[in-house]
């Protein structure tokens, strides 16, 4: 069977982590692939150091890969929401499947590219987009199918549980520790989208949207973030048996699904109490199974790579499956929050 084509758009943090990963891995993930997967182009404004592109063809043009004839899987790294936004209804149009790690996209423009997708035929993938390396979007997509699911919550984005853990087992300063998670590729390339609960918002509302058959509600998420946790708030909730976490909820309510994230005082014997650093973890309540948790890496290069390349791997084994049976990746029913059954 001929080789899967993939162009890689990006190549900060998650491209070059996908690219190593993809490299380093290339029969395993091959194998389970069911084809061989060849990186065929990448587009960049600059090289990676920690990168070797060697053999790769490499562009500063991203929208050169989404139009390259010979690409079958784009691979959509940049972050943000314009560019890469038209770069990816780009690829849909000339027949590229999508593999993304961009929450903020999918959040915000997710239901006009999952409308764009299923009209081409093409799926969309975005399990890197939730919880970096841990596979949630799978986990409540396939996994917990059977179930209605009445909740979840959970830990979100990595660079404020790492900020939170740090001021309390450290007493370090907030600021300080930004620049660490900053330094160490775990924060946005505004970190205020991380300190202000707009990363997590951006999670929790594709979340929500798999959990409830929602469509994306975004802007309808109460957005608060940590920028106002002191070192003495975290003392203070010690001092009473707490933690401080910020939490991303959903849950069915009488009036409709709710969306929040906000910082919250966590028991310190609660499983979500101890997830520590960049961790973080997903607590789910479905009707027939009762609760799931799922705990990993939520930011950084290969954690999210390992999601990245897992969506790679999902999307070559379905293409090669019969496509007139194909099951969409996503398919949302239109209508409003508050149209839904509760
Ligand atoms: N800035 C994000 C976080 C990256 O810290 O969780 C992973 O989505």
């Amino acid at each position: 069977m001929k080789p899967v084509k993939v162009g890689i758009c990006g190549l900060g943090t998650v491209g070059g982590g996908t690219f190593n990963v993809l490299k380093r891995n290339a029969d395993e993930i091959s194998r389970r692939a069911g084809r061989r997967i060849i990186v065929e182009e990448v587009g960049a404004r600059r090289p990676n150091p920690d990168c070797d592109t060697k053999g790769v063809q490499v562009t500063q043009d991203i929208f050169d890969v989404a139009t390259n004839p010979e690409i079958d899987v784009v691979v959509e790294l940049i972050g943000g929401y314009e560019v890469a936004r038209d770069l990816v209804m780009t690829a849909i149009e000339n027949g590229k499947h999508v593999v993304t790690a961009n929450k903020a996209l999918i959040a915000v423009h997710g239901n006009e590219i999952f409308e764009a997708a299923q009209r081409k035929n093409v799926m969309v993938a975005f399990e890197a987009s939730v919880a970096g390396g841990i596979p949630i979007i799978k986990a409540i997509r396939e996994g917990l199918s059977a179930n209605q699911i009445n909740w979840l919550t959970g830990i979100i984005n990595g660079t404020g549980n790492f900020i939170l853990t740090e001021m309390r087992d450290k007493g370090r300063d907030f600021a300080d520790v930004l620049a660490e998670a900053q330094a160490l590729g775990y924060a946005e390339a505004d970190p205020t989208f991380d300190v202000e609960g707009i990363d997590a918002a951006h999670k929790l509302t594709i979340l929500a949207s798999l959990a409830f058959g929602i469509p994306l509600q975004f802007e309808k998420a109460y957005t608060e973030g940590i920028s106002k946790i002191t070192r003495d708030d975290v003392q203070y909730a010690e001092e009473l048996g707490y933690r401080i976490k910020h939490l991303g909820v959903s849950r069915r309510t009488e009036a409709g699904v709710e969306l929040r994230v906000h910082p919250t005082m966590v028991p310190e014997s609660a499983l979500l109490a101890n997830v520590n650093g960049v961790m973080n973890a997903v607590l789910v309540d479905g009707d027939a199974v009762g609760q799931t948790m799922y705990y990993g890496a939520g930011a950084g290069a290969e954690p999210t790579a390992s999601a990245v390349v897992a969506d790679i791997v999902d999307v070559v084994r379905t293409l090669t499956a019969d496509r007139d049976n194909r099951v969409p990746h996503l398919a949302f029913q239109p209508g409003e929050l508050s149209d839904l059954p509760v």
